[in-house]
C-alpha cells in the first residue's frame, strides 16, 4: 500500500517523541492504518543539534512553508509551538495546499482553531489535533465521538500535567515550587514559557478546546477565567491537608441557563479538592477530565497529560486516523449552526 508521507515540523519533545514512537511500533502502526507511515521531510531551528534520533532518512528542509508545499507530502504534523508565527503560517500554508494538518498546539488551536477548521473544510482535507488536549489521553474523540449522543452539561478537570506534578511533589515531599518547576521542564512537561503552565493560560487553552468541542460552540478562550498556582504556598498545601483537602489546579465549563441566553462559563483556578474526589487521587503530571452527559452521566478520561511519550502516542493516533481515510475535524458543526454564546459576566 502506498504510505502516508509526513513533513514533520519541530524536534522537541514532542517531536523526538513521534520519531521514536513510529519506529518502535512500526508494524502495528501499518497493520492498524492499513499502510506505513513515512516520515520524508523534517525541520526545526537548528540543524546541528544532537537531538539523540537519527535524522538521516529524511530530507532536512530549511524553509518550514516549502516543506508543506512539496508534491511528496500528504500530512504536516506541526510539532513547533506558539499561538501565532510559524506554527500558523505553516498551518494555513499547509491547508492552502491541500495537505492534512495535525499539531499538538493548544495555544494555536485556542486561539484560531475554528478559522483553520473552515479553511480545512473549505479545502477537504483534515485537521486534527488529539495531542493538544491532555497529551495522551484520547479525550477530543472521546468528547467529540464517544459522547456524541448526549447534551454535556458540564466539563471539570486537571489540565496542566506540570501544575499537576508540582502540587503533588509539594503535597508528597514538601518539595519546593522552584525546584519542581525546573525538573518538569528537564522531564519535557512545561511549555516553552512555563509561565503559560503556571499562570493557567495553558490549562485555560485546553478548557476553551474541550468546551467548544462538547457545547457545539464556538471556541472562546478570551472568555476563559484563568488563575494560576504561582500564588499557592507549601503553607497553603498542609493547611489544606489538615482539613482533609488537596490543592489542585481545575478547569471547568459549564451552561448557565438562568439567564435569557444560555452563557458558556469557563474558569481555571486553583481548588480544594476533598480526599475522597477522584481528582484528588491524580498525582504527577496526569490529568483527569470528567465530562457529564445528560445520558451518560459522568465520564472520567484519566492518563498521562504530558511528556513526549503519551503525547507522541495522540499525535501518531491522528496520523493514522488519516492513514485510514478518515477526513473530519474535531469541530465538524458547520460554523453556522455552532451556537455563540454571550461572554460571561467579569467575576461570574
Ligand atoms: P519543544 O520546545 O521541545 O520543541 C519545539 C521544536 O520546535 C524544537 O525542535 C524547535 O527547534 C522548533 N522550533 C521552535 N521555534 C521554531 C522556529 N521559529 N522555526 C523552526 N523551528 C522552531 O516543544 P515540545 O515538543 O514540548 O512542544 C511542541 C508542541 O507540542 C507545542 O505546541 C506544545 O504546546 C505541544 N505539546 C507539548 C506537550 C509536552 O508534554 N511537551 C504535550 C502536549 C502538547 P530547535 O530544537 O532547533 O530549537
Ligand atoms: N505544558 C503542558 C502541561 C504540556 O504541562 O500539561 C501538555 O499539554
Amino acid at each position: 500500500a502506498e504510505p502516508l508521507r509526513i513533513a514533520l515540523a519541530g524536534l522537541g519533545t514532542v517531536g523526538t517523541g513521534v520519531i521514536e514512537l513510529l519506529a518502535a511500533n512500526r508494524s502495528t502502526i501499518e497493520r492498524r492504518a492499513g499502510r506505513p507511515l513515512e516520515i520524508v521531510a523534517v525541520n526545526a531551528r537548528d540543524r546541528a543539534r544532537n537531538r539523540g534520533v537519527d535524522l538521516s532518512p529524511y530530507a532536512w528542509v530549511d524553509d518550514m512553508q516549502a516543506m508543506a508545499q512539496r508534491g511528496d507530502v500528504d500530512v504536516v504534523l506541526e510539532l513547533v509551538g506558539g499561538s501565532d508565527g510559524p506554527a500558523l503560517t505553516l498551518a494555513r500554508a499547509a491547508l492552502d495546499a491541500g495537505k492534512a494538518f495535525v499539531t499538538a498546539n493548544k495555544a494555536m488551536i485556542a486561539h484560531h482553531g475554528l478559522a483553520l477548521a473552515e479553511q480545512a473544510a473549505l479545502r477537504g482535507v483534515p485537521l486534527k489535533f488529539e495531542a493538544a488536549v491532555a497529551g495522551g489521553i484520547p479525550v477530543v474523540k472521546g468528547l467529540r465521538e464517544g459522547a456524541a449522543a448526549n447534551r454535556i452539561e458540564r466539563i471539570y478537570g486537571i489540565l496542566n500535567g506540570t501544575c499537576n506534578y508540582i502540587l503533588s511533589e509539594m503535597e508528597h515531599t514538601g518539595a519546593d515550587f522552584g525546584e519542581m518547576l525546573k525538573a518538569a521542564q528537564e522531564k519535557g512537561y512545561a511549555e516553552a514559557d512555563p509561565t503559560f503552565d503556571i499562570e493557567g493560560v495553558d490549562a485555560a487553552h485546553k478548557l476553551a478546546i474541550l468546551a467548544a468541542i462538547g457545547f457545539g460552540a464556538r471556541v472562546d478562550f478570551a472568555n476563559v477565567e484563568a488563575t494560576g498556582i504561582g500564588e499557592v504556598r507549601a503553607a497553603d498545601i498542609t493547611q489544606a491537608g489538615a482539613l482533609g483537602y488537596v490543592i489542585r489546579l481545575v478547569g471547568i465549563a459549564s451552561l448557565d441557563e438562568s439567564a435569557d441566553e444560555a452563557r458558556l462559563l469557563q474558569r481555571v483556578r486553583p481548588c480544594l479538592v476533598a480526599r475522597g474526589h477522584p481528582l484528588a487521587a491524580v498525582t504527577g503530571p496526569t490529568n483527569a477530565v470528567v465530562a457529564e452527559g445528560n445520558f451518560s452521566g459522568q465520564l472520567l478520561f484519566q492518563g498521562a497529560g504530558a511528556g513526549a511519550g503519551p503525547t507522541a502516542s495522540a499525535v501518531v493516533a491522528d496520523l493514522i486516523d488519516i492513514a485510514r481515510g478518515d477526513s473530519g475535524a474535531p469541530f465538524s458543526v458547520p460554523v453556522e449552526q455552532l451556537e455563540q454564546f454571550s461572554p460571561a459576566d467579569p467575576g461570574n
